[in-house]
């Protein structure tokens, strides 16, 4: 049985309430992690950063900031500006304290609001880990981030199926009308996790494999013109059929 999706209200006080554990060491142990949800989404931001030199970049559901704060702290890059979203305060509370440089800025408002903050066509990279989930009003969202977005936007998404089907999150994704390779689990053996992957350029299915240890999220994809580039850094294996 599907878990109970929670209201905005109770989703911050719930929020408010996970974070209020955010510590310095949870923040450095997900900034390093190697393994697991976190690692997954350290080696997705690991490829993406090839593309963040001089870009600006936006993490909605940003968490603690940690994934964005492993980009910002990448020595071979100078990113231009970085957006953090999150309506939780105290999730952004020790990054606050940790990074001190103009360039990041960090909004603690629901994503809708804090979004009207952001010129239209400033963003080059967008990070929606285990958030697109949370959302309420994914359709607005989008829409709203679609203005905000460059001509060559790269848009990293990885998340869990709690509250919704592949089918549904894919569907509202693909109303950012950008090609895209996305991502579906469909087994996982040992270290071996293998999904089903399709481009929406010519809508071939194929089988893929990953190894790495502990979890990864039950679906992911990479969004806009380079999305194709993003893969040739070799983090899969395809299976032939
Ligand atoms: C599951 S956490 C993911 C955190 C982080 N991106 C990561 O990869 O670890 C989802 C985050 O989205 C935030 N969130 C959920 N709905 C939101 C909304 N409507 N506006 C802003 N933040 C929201 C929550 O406070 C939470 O920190």
């Amino acid at each position: 049985m599907k878990p109970i999706k929670l209201q905005s209200l109770e989703n911050i006080i719930h929020k408010n309430d996970k974070y209020s554990k955010a510590s310095s060491s949870l923040f450095e142990y997900n900034l390093h992690a190697k393994h697991d949800l976190q690692g997954w989404r350290n080696l997705l931001i690991d490829k993406a950063s090839r593309f963040a030199n001089k870009t600006t970049t936006l993490d909605l559901g940003c968490g603690h900031g940690d994934k964005t704060y492993r980009m910002l702290m990448k020595s071979d890059i100078a990113i231009k500006k970085s957006y953090l979203i999150d309506f939780s305060e105290v999730a952004t509370k020790v990054f606050k304290g940790k990074y001190i440089e103009e360039n990041a800025v960090i909004y603690n408002d629901d994503a809708l609001l804090a979004l009207e903050n952001i010129k239209n066509k400033e963003i080059d990279i967008v990070l929606l880990f285990g958030f697109i989930h949370e959302v309420e009003e994914r359709g607005k969202l989008i829409n709203m981030l679609k203005d905000r977005m460059s001509e060559n936007c790269l848009v990293l998404f990885s998340d869990n199926l709690l509250y919704f089907t592949a089918e549904e999150i894919f569907s509202d994704l693909n109303r950012l009308c950008l090609p895209a390779t996305t991502f579906k689990k469909v087994f996982k053996f040992g270290m071996f996790h293998i999904y089903k992957s399709k481009s929406n350029i010519n809508g071939k299915s194929k089988y893929v494999f990953f190894r790495h240890i502990g979890r990864m999220d039950e679906v992911f994809g990479i969004f806009g013109k380079k999305h194709r580039e993003f893969f040739k850094f070799n983090i899969q294996r395809e299976i032939k059929q």
